[in-house]
């Protein structure tokens, strides 16, 4: 931490929500030619969560886990002074975290959406550790929601087994700085490969024939796979080095490894290129595939209720995806 720092910062609760639905490899292989097999050798994904159904949207899961994280701490909404929605699927372009602010009644909290795909909950963690730190704010929700399902091409077996909906949060609270749970961070983004993985706005062929204004919408998820597997295992470990010789923590020092749920090759390969163990690594991504900024949230939320993580554990945190972007935050529970 800098010495300019007025307070320390510490992960308070977590809390998540995923819908009901899923869909299993099998079916997946009813719709394109793939099969359970293939998928999970490739990825390690079994099933993902969808949301389904009229008049559910994004927000619905985010305010299930924002809630459960509040009750988890005893804190009255009203506390919040700030939330952070970490989304690329918003059910609003101009913004979605002001939908979540009003559904959870926390009336006194600015409210913003913070657009970095797989990687948006690290940066919306380092944002909301940066306001405490520097003493501006005391409560902090961060939430890391969505529901790529929605912008999923079901009909591409390149990406449609990849991907499942969810919702995480975290409180992140004000403490002494002797306490502080947020100890550093690294992040990068390399905008040249931007079209690796991209939700891209499209354009329509004809114009408006009075103000010749072309128009359009966004469309499906687009990803060179390949690629994007190659940028993560050869990234994410040198980021996770880096944030770990800031910190002048060492490898051995790691209690856990939790890394955003992409693919349960990446995960083991950046686990091999840091010799980390694998008993060290958190996934759940058998069950929920994908499920881009809510995946570390809700791992993370998973292995606490599990007990796994205690008290001075430090746990490596690091995101990757569309941008591209990557990163690293270091936490001390
Ligand atoms: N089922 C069966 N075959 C499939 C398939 C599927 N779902 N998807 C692709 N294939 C085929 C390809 O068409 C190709 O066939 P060909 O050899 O006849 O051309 C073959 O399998 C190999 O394809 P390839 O793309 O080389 O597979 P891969 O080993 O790279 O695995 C991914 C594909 C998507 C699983 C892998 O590249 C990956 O996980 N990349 C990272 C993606 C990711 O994590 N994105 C999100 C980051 S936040």
């Amino acid at each position: 931490m800098k010495s300019s720092t007025m307070q320390g910062a510490r992960i308070l609760a977590t809390g998540s929500s995923v819908p009901d639905s899923y869909i299993n490899n099998h079916k997946i292989s009813e719709m394109v030619d793939t099969s359970d097999e293939w998928i999970v050798t490739r990825t390690g994904i079994k099933e993902r969560r969808l949301l389904t159904g009229t008049n559910q949207s994004i927000i619905d899961l985010a305010v299930l886990a924002a809630i459960r994280a509040l009750n988890k701490a005893s804190m009255n909404p009203l506390k919040i002074d700030l939330i952070i929605l970490a989304t690329s699927s918003p059910n609003d372009l101009f913004g979605s975290a002001s939908q979540l602010q009003a559904k959870i009644g926390a009336y006194k909290a600015v409210a913003f959406d913070l657009t970095a795909a797989c990687s948006g909950f690290v940066l919306g963690i380092v944002t909301a550790s940066q306001f405490i730190q520097n003493g501006t704010y005391q409560n902090i929700l961060v939430v890391g929601a969505d529901v790529l399902s929605k912008w999923t091409d079901w009909s591409d077996r390149s990406t449609c087994i990849l991907f499942g909906d969810g919702a995480g949060a975290a409180i992140v609270q004000a403490c002494s700085i002797k306490d502080n749970g947020i100890l550093g961070f690294q992040l990068n983004t390399d905008g040249t490969q931007y079209n690796k993985l991209s939700i891209a706005y499209k354009e329509e062929m004809y114009p408006h024939p009075t103000l010749q204004l072309f128009q359009g919408s966004f469309k499906y998820i687009t990803m060179n796979g390949k690629e994007v597997y190659k940028f993560a295992v050869s990234k994410v470990p040198s980021s996770i080095l880096e944030c770990l010789k800031l910190l002048n923590i060492s490898t051995n020092d790691i209690d856990w490894l939790l890394l955003h749920q992409a693919n349960e090759r990446i995960l083991n390969a950046v686990a091999d290129k840091l010799s980390i163990h694998s008993s060290k690594l958190i996934s759940n991504l058998s069950q929920y595939g994908n499920t881009s900024a809510a995946s570390i949230p809700l791992a993370l939320d998973e292995a606490l209720a599990e007990n796994k993580i205690k008290k001075d554990d430090i746990i490596v945190i690091s995101g990757f995806g569309a941008g591209l972007t990557w990163g690293t935050v270091i936490i001390k529970w």
